[in-house]
């Protein structure tokens, strides 16, 4: 390196002319105009345009002549104002380019595997993320991740002035039950035995505030062998933080003053607070999931009183099964194809069919009001209550309904609720729409495992009202858990957490946790929890996924530096990868190989 950068592109500025400077980085394009060669250099920070004339140095001018794509260079001359009508007004740097007088070559390249740029949206993910350090390096490669940097910034910022305490907990740990697989790590030192890597820190979290922390957070990876899709990562980001002394208004309050600031300083968006809250079984039956998108109604209507004095057979034996009938209106009517696929749609999401109902507002005729062939099964008069259930107020709208098992049944008209805010343009870009879901059962039931299991984690405390229901009806028991969901999107979980031994002991019980097991995986908290453990609670979001969202991204995968494919691999380095016998050896994983 002989030439040593003076400046980043962006700090180059048109009151700059005349000033010599050195520049650093790649170029992006080259077009050599007989004489004069013309370069956009790239560096993090922006591009310019920089001019090697023959007249001006034939040495330099060679040297310039054998550059391409992608080689790294420095580059030291003098800024010039471009001549009239070449301005270029797409960049900062456009009124300027720098005349080269000296040139070093670092780095040759060979042709990238993509044009660098360019939107490579088109370029295959496989593609994309076997050369990652070209599609950051690219034109706006690193723009998600220093947005994401500065979130971090703000993060810390807001949390430090709040009193907060960064701690860091370790990743070479104990299970921590937050319902996926553990990633384990065998211990060399003792055969036979296993850390496992943290699927979050909450039981550090809950000792830290029985240490007396009162008030943490950590920015901090966590590992979880789960199925992926777009939104969910092996190993992802949390900010996890937790208080002492507080009930859920406090955690929900400091959360959304967070959001706020996050929003205001790094987008310079408003939201509006209190964010709303619906309950668990609000937001179900209205939305037909515990992480509605609020952006658009659409709301689920439950029709199956009306169902029952129908004389459709469908729906009564489904009611008499003990189910629900639910109902959806989309504004606007359907091509016989259109209902085909939604139809495919929700048989693909396990219904056995989806019944419709096609209206028409002005229509003076019953017939031509109502137009289905189930029609007949219903009285005029129950037609008449449709248009009170459904607000029936547009000009031409479609019913689509389910008869099913209510959470098959909401399950469905949710996912087809989003399928036609879709397909009917309804979800307004660039809003954000938080809420919160509150009031949620403490425990569900898991027809495979053939228990009672926590639908957060074990560690959350019960609604202090719904105490006594503990032991007679478990499943009604609420919990002080609280989502956070952002534009249909679970960003972000937590609770206000047991405090007490004999009550943590409960719960282990009612998961059918045995003493033995409960002292053998969570003595160390049970033990924690009988020295004056304050009341406390917390909250992690996913990191990753807000940062997605704020960005309008369509997956986590783009705020990520090094992120893994869908099926958990690492394609640049390659991992996962073989090991050598010995390291299993070493590892004592093959019981009687040991060496
Ligand atoms: P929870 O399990 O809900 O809570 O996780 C918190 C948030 O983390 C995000 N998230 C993920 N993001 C990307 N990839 C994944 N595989 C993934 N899994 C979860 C979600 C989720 O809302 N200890 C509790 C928090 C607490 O109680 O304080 C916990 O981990 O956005
Ligand atoms: P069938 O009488 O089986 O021909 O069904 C008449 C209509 O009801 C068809 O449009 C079916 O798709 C629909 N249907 C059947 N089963 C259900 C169900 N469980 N919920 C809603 N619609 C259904």
């Amino acid at each position: 390196m002989n030439l040593k950068r003076t400046h980043f592109i962006e700090e180059i500025h048109t009151d700059m002319v005349g000033e010599e400077v050195t520049v650093c980085g790649w170029i992006l394009r080259r077009r050599d105009h007989g004489g004069v060669i013309f370069l956009d250099l790239r560096d993090r920070s922006g591009i310019l345009q920089v001019v090697f004339e023959e007249g001006i140095d034939p040495q330099i001018h060679r040297l310039a002549d054998s550059l391409r794509n992608e080689f790294a260079v420095s580059i030291r001359g003098v800024i010039r104002r471009r001549p009239p009508g070449m301005e270029n007004p797409k960049i900062p740097t456009g009124e300027v380019e720098l005349v080269g007088k000296d040139l070093e070559i670092h780095n040759t390249s060979i042709t990238p595997p993509f044009p660098m740029d360019e939107d490579l949206s088109e370029v295959s993910e496989a593609t994309r993320l076997r050369y990652r350090y070209l599609e950051m390096r690219a034109l706006n490669g690193h723009k998600p991740l220093i947005f994401r940097h500065k979130i971090n910034q703000s993060i810390r910022e807001f949390l430090d002035r709040q009193g907060f305490v960064e701690i860091e907990t370790p990743y070479l740990t104990k299970s921590t039950p937050e319902g996926a697989r553990d990633y384990l790590v065998p211990s060399r030192l003792y055969p036979g035995k296993f850390y496992a890597l943290p699927q979050s820190p909450q039981l550090f979290k809950q000792i830290l505030m029985i240490a007396g922390f009162e008030r943490y957070f950590q920015i901090v990876r966590c590992f979880r062998d789960e199925d992926l899709r777009a939104d969910r990562q092996p190993e992802f980001t949390q900010l996890d933080l937790e208080m002492s002394f507080i009930k859920e208004e406090d955690i929900q309050q400091l959360v959304e003053n967070l959001l706020s600031f996050l929003f205001e300083q790094n987008l310079g968006i408003t939201i509006s607070t209190p964010f709303p809250r619906l309950s668990f079984e609000q937001a179900i039956s209205r939305y037909g999931t515990d992480r509605p998108d609020l952006r658009f109604s659409l709301e689920l209507r439950d029709v199956s009183e009306l169902a029952r004095v129908s004389n459709f057979q469908v729906f009564r034996s489904a009611l008499e099964r003990g189910g629900i009938v639910n109902g959806i209106k989309a504004p606007a009517h359907f091509s016989r194809k259109e209902i085909e696929e939604l139809t495919q749609l929700a048989q693909n999401l396990g219904a056995k069919g989806l019944a419709w109902i096609k209206y028409n507002k002005e229509a003076s005729q019953l017939e031509e009001k109502w137009v289905s062939p189930i029609v007949k099964f219903f009285e005029p008069s129950i037609l008449t209550k449709f248009e009170e259930v459904f607000d029936l107020s547009e000009e031409r709208a479609t019913l689509f309904f389910v008869a099913d098992e209510a959470k098959v049944t909401r399950h469905i008209l949710g996912e087809l609720r989003l399928n036609l805010a879709q397909k009917l343009s309804l979800i307004p870009e660039k809003t954000f729409q938080f809420t919160w879901i509150v009031d949620f059962p403490l425990f569900e039931w898991d027809d495979t495992e053939n228990r009672l299991v926590s639908m957060h984690h074990p560690f959350t405390h019960p609604k202090l009202e719904d105490l006594d229901l503990l032991d007679t009806e478990p499943l009604k028991v609420r919990s002080r858990a609280y989502d956070i969901v952002l534009n249909g999107i679970e960003i972000g979980g937590g609770s206000i957490r047991i405090h007490r031994r004999d009550l943590q002991e409960k719960i282990f019980q009612i998961l059918g946790i045995s003493k033995e097991e409960a002292e053998e995986k969570f003595g160390f908290l049970l033990q924690a929890l009988e020295f004056g453990a304050p009341p406390h609670g917390g909250l992690a979001f996913g990191l990753d996924r807000l940062i997605m969202l704020m960005l309008g991204k369509k997956s986590i995968r783009e705020v990520i530096a090094f992120p893994k494919t869908q099926r958990g691999q690492c394609l640049l380095t390659g991992a996962p990868s073989a090991v050598n016998i010995e390291q299993i050896l070493e590892l004592h994983l093959l019981p009687g190989w040991d060496k």
